[in-house]
This record gives structure tokens, C-alpha cells and sequence, in this order.
């Protein structure tokens, strides 16, 4: 797509395996906007996996470290950019403002099959460290759904699509 400009940052946000990081390079790379994993950004910081964040020092300091990063995202100067999240950020109702507020927000949503099988390829997602992995998305999920729709201007069903195609749905309405 040549000379596609949108005129805000997009935002992606959806649940762990939803291809918010597959997605955010792509339109990393056919935007130019510089493009932050909060993730990413967060273990960088820390110096350490988000395993470890949630090892040492528990969920609710990494929920600290994310409204943290939010509301330093949210500069009223900011540049354009593409932002992909981390599936739990819209937990908390001050992320879910700042979110809509930062930009263009897609929610990207595949079925629990595949995202288990997405999460299933590594061990890098500490809420997924349980006995019955499927029973745990589905019930995150079920309380999750509401906040993405919520906090979304955009859902996207990824399923059967492949991450260029995501991209240019994106593009088209944003
Ligand atoms: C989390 C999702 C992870 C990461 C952390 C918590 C969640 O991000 O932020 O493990 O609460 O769903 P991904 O969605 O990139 O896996």
C-alpha cells in the first residue's frame, strides 16, 4: 500500500495469541510510525521477562508498570505510532481511558483454539502456568470481552486471516 497515512496512532489490544505484535510490525512497516511493544518496553526496562516481573514482584506491579507506560505514552505532543499492548491492559478502567484516548483502537480477537495454540509454543505468558490452560483463557476471556469491545473503535475476527490481510482491514477504516 503506497502513501497510506492515517492520521492518528493505532492501538492494538486483544487477548494474549491474538497476533497484536504479528500485526503491529506489519504496520510498523507500512506506516513508518515508529512502533512500541509495551511488553517489549516493559521487560527492557526492567531488566527482566515479564515471568520474572510477575515472580518477584506479582501482577499488580506489572498493572503499575503498564498505567505507568500508558500515561507516558499519552504526552500531549506525542508522535504518530503504532502501539501493540499487552492482553491484559484493558483491565483497569484508567487504561481503558488512556487507550481510547492514545488512538485508533483495534481489538483483534481469534478463537480459544488458536490461541492456545498460539500460547501454547512457549512459556512465556505467567498467567497461562496452570493445570487446565483452555479453562483459564475462556474464563479471562468471558470477563476480558467486555473491556476490549468497550475500549475498541474497531474489532477485527482475525481468524483465517493472515497478518498483511489484518493490516489492510485496519487501514481501510482507520
Ligand atoms: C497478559 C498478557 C501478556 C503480558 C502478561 C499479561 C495478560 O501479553 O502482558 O503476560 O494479562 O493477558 P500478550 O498479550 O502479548 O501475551
Amino acid at each position: 500500500t503506497e502513501g497510506v497515512n492515517v492520521p492518528k496512532s493505532i492501538v492494538l489490544i486483544g487477548f494474549m495469541g491474538s497476533g497484536k505484535t504479528t500485526v503491529g510490525r506489519e504496520l510498523h512497516q507500512r506506516l513508518g510510525y515508529p512502533l512500541v511493544d509495551m511488553d517489549h518496553l516493559i521487560e527492557q526496562r526492567a531488566g527482566k521477562p515479564i515471568t520474572a516481573i510477575f515472580a518477584e514482584s506479582g501482577e499488580d506491579a506489572f498493572r503499575d508498570m503498564e498505567t505507568a507506560l500508558l500515561q507516558e505514552l499519552s504526552a500531549p505532543d506525542a508522535p504518530r505510532r503504532i502501539i501493540s499492548t499487552g492482553g491484559g491492559v484493558v483491565v483497569r478502567p484508567e487504561n481503558r481511558e488512556l487507550l481510547h484516548q492514545l488512538g485508533y483502537v483495534v481489538w483483534l480477537h481469534a478463537p480459544v483454539d488458536t490461541i492456545l495454540e498460539r500460547t501454547g509454543r512457549n512459556r512465556e505468558r505467567p498467567l497461562l502456568h496452570t493445570e487446565d490452560p483452555r479453562a483459564k483463557i475462556e474464563a479471562l476471556l468471558e470477563l476480558r470481552r467486555p473491556w476490549y469491545q468497550a475500549t475498541a473503535h474497531q474489532a477485527v475476527d482475525t481468524e483465517g486471516l493472515d497478518s498483511s490481510e489484518i493490516a489492510t482491514g485496519i487501514l481501510e477504516s482507520a
